[in-house]
């Protein structure tokens, strides 16, 4: 059935020819009939994987609560980004003007969902990231109806950085996508890195998504640095871990990074990728009984193991429901909603989290290592790690 709100903002007098007015109001409002769920994600390009896990552990959640979130049934609305920000307010738009969604879960990439923020902070329509770790979502853009279940990308660099310190490393390279997630990761990990007295000795960019890295691994080995720190995820990390091994340096200088590098991507890395050492708020075989459960139903659905994006779509299910549950399926009481969220201990596969004033995770970072086909988790690099939120004022 069209939705009788998406036919007022067609036409409210024809609405009101049709005696559709008062069911747009309060009625709608009070979590009658489906919610209407906007996916925004990529579903091309470079980061296709990660949105269809995401995709993928949304559903699973829902499906493992019968078909139901706090007892309302879901219809859901499809939006490919392509991963491309200039896109992002238009692709917005389609789901919450055309398809009159009542919630946006979304997206991969940082800069989109930068535009999905925006608007979503604009038009009051409730919003949970479950992967893009831009800082500005839960820093100067943060706002009641926004959410994240992933990171920030201030998150796994923060931690990284202070690793790599520990364990003697005097200074570093750092390589990434030119663009907000590749710039925060950067930040987050030198922010620890030269607080410990690390030095940085280069950045090196390539612009998003390109996999052209021929001539900086060059510069890389010409520099001589004792270690690199990388932020690359998707396609675009699976070549990487490639070029950086068959270019002779996985040997001489070692590579680390957030966890995105090695997070579904191991069964394309193959041998690269052997080794190599990530922070991420997730691991492999973390071989607790709620990580388990969810693995081993994922695996039965899918015919595919989870990673990190299939476990933060499925947190995102989590949190949805424990914030309708508060609200009784009336998403426009967003205080309330928030509420709920504030004060709930998200059962997550990761172990359990909870959210920060600016709605970001607090969680452990985990320090893993690869071992064949999994990120093993070798320690927990930093226990109960919160995003500063700068810029946020919501507390
Ligand atoms: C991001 O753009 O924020 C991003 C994308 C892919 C990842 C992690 C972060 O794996």
């Amino acid at each position: 059935m069209p939705s009788l709100c998406r036919v007022r903002r067609i036409s409210l007098a024809a609405a009101a020819l049709l005696g559709a007015v008062a069911l747009c109001g309060p009625a709608a409002a009070q979590g009658s009939g489906k919610l209407r769920v906007g996916l925004m994600l990529p579903y091309s390009g470079t980061y296709t994987a990660l949105g269809v896990a995401i995709e993928n552990g949304f559903r699973l959640y829902v499906a493992e609560q019968g078909g139901k979130l706090a007892g309302r049934e879901l219809e859901f609305f499809k939006v490919d980004d392509e991963s491309d920000p200039a896109k992002a307010v238009d692709n917005v738009n389609k789901l919450i003007k055309r398809d009159n969604v009542d919630v946006l879960i979304g997206t991969v990439h940082s800069g989109v969902a930068m535009g999905m923020a925006k608007v979503a902070k604009e038009t009051g329509t409730l919003m949970i990231d479950p992967n893009a770790g831009a800082d500005a979502v839960t820093g100067p853009m943060c706002a009641v109806n926004i959410f994240r279940s992933s990171f920030s990308n201030w998150q796994p660099g923060y931690a990284m950085g202070a690793v790599m310190a520990k364990r003697g490393h005097k200074n570093a390279v750092t390589i990434t996508w030119k663009y907000a997630a590749g710039d925060e990761s950067v930040n987050g990990f030198k922010e620890a890195f030269t607080k410990a007295g690390g030095k940085i000795v280069k950045d090196l960019t390539v612009p998003f998504p390109n996999v052209e890295f021929q001539a900086l691994l060059t510069e890389i080995a010409a520099l001589k640095p004792d270690a690199v720190y990388t932020f690359f995820a998707g396609g675009g990390a699976v070549k990487f871990v490639k070029d950086y091994a068959a270019a002779g340096l996985k040997e001489k200088i070692p590579l680390y990074g957030a966890g995105f590098l090695t997070d579904g991507t191991l069964e394309a890395q193959g041998a690269a990728a052997e080794g190599l050492m990530t922070t991420l708020h997730y691991a492999d075989a973390l071989n607790t009984p709620r990580d388990n459960a969810f693995r081993l139903a994922y695996a039965k659905t899918y015919k595919l193991q989870p990673d990190v994006y299939a476990m933060q779509g499925y947190d995102a299910a989590q949190m949805l429901r424990i914030g309708l549950a508060a609200v009784h399926g009336d998403v426009s009481k967003k205080a309330e909603f928030a509420a709920a969220l504030r004060k709930a201990r998200i059962d997550s596969p990761r172990g359990p989290f909870t959210l920060s004033a600016s709605h970001n995770p607090v969680q452990d970072i985990y320090l893993r290592k690869v071992e064949g086909k999994e990120n093993k988790l070798v320690e927990v690099a930093s226990k109960a790690l919160a995003d500063p939120g700068r810029g946020c004022r919501l507390q």
